[in-house]
């Protein structure tokens, strides 16, 4: 079996991290073998290799937080899993392997149907998308919403379900390429970032009342989102793709009585029930199976070239996801 494994954390994440052979492990009592179909690389994973991330693996670490496998395996005594479904790669334990084993009771379980590589990316970005929708302004029908990194994985599923719920996007983008992608998604009004950002929104929405704004990229982008807002409005930030701290103007806090919040999906692990998380899980899988809601893939590339696929990842100006394959 193949990993994709670091032993040290740093700059230039894609020197670290390399290929290596192992003995695929045997499925113990209770266990199941798992051969993966597909995992991503997300921007997370660049960090948790350059020190950047919320969590650390201690060292040596297995890259990768997420992804599709199928069952290739039962270990003794288990008996609530067949060989051959198709189950999410386990959380924190390194999804890019050619095979892993996981306690079966764990598992979750997806649609026989639906693309492998779409299923792949479930356990991160949609629910996180899903969340921000949901956790922080109380939104109904032909209310709506901004984000930055509007054409980020999160962004488009962020799109996509605001749409399934009638509610509108501005999405905020850097490339003005990205405009007609995001308007065929279904993203009511793309506007490329810059100064003049708030008298734009205003014109291209009517003046529309908006509370609640999605930052991934901090830095003064988060004062662009904050002015966009009506007076008492929430700015969610949840990602720092410029590397830098969000900067929000004294006078856009003060006069526009603006509230900065943060999320990470991993303390809605924490709190969530169980019954909570497969609901939202089961939900999304479903919609994912259906084809309604996608994420682009730029590149795919075999575990034995990860160094490349890091690379890649780490660079801006791609078109969708850098995904692993064995
Ligand atoms: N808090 C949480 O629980 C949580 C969960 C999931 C994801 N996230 C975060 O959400 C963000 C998006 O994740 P993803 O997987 O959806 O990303 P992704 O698909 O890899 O896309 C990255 C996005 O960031 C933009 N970008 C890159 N560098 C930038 C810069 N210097 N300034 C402005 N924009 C920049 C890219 O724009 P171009 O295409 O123009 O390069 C692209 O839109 C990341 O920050 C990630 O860490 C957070």
């Amino acid at each position: 079996m193949q990993q994709a494994v670091y032993d040290t954390r740093g700059a230039d994440p894609h020197t670290r991290i390399r290929c290596v052979e192992r003995d695929t492990p045997v499925p113990g009592t209770g266990e199941v073998l798992i051969e993966m179909i597909a995992a991503p690389i997300n921007p997370s994973d660049v960090l948790t290799i350059t020190g950047q991330y919320g969590a650390l693996p201690p060292l040596p670490a297995i890259g990768g937080n997420e992804g599709v496998g199928r069952v290739a395996a039962l270990g003794d005594g288990v008996t609530g899993a067949r060989v051959g479904t198709r189950v999410l790669m386990p959380v924190a334990a390194g999804s890019w392997v050619s095979h892993t084993v996981a306690k079966a009771a764990t598992l979750m379980p997806l649609p026989d149907e639906g693309d492998a590589l779409q299923l792949a990316m479930l356990t991160v970005n949609p629910p996180t998308a899903s969340l921000l929708l949901s956790e922080f302004v109380t939104l109904d029908a032909g209310d709506w919403v901004i984000q930055n990194a509007a054409n980020s994985a999160v962004g488009e599923y962020v799109i996509q379900l605001a749409k399934a719920r009638g509610l509108h996007t501005v999405n905020v983008v850097r490339r003005e390429d990205m405009v007609p992608v995001l308007e065929a998604l279904g993203g009511d009004v793309v506007l490329v970032d810059g100064p003049d950002l708030a008298a734009r929104v205003a014109h291209a929405t009517g003046g529309a009342t908006i509370r609640l704004g999605l930052d991934a990229v901090g830095g003064s982008a988060t004062d662009r989102l904050a002015q966009s807002l009506a007076v008492g409005g929430t700015v969610v930030n949840y990602g720092a793709m410029s590397g830098e701290p969000c900067k929000v103007a004294p006078g856009t806090f003060v006069f526009r009585n603006i509230t900065l919040r943060g999320f990470w999906l991993a303390f809605w692990f924490r709190q969530a029930s169980v019954a909570q998380q497969r609901a939202l899980y089961g939900d999304l899988a479903q919609r994912i199976a259906r084809g309604e809601l996608a994420a682009r893939v730029h590149r795919i590339f075999p575990l034995a070239q990860v160094h490349d696929a890091v690379a890649l990842a780490a660079r801006g100006g791609r078109d969708g996801k850098v995904v692993l394959v064995p």
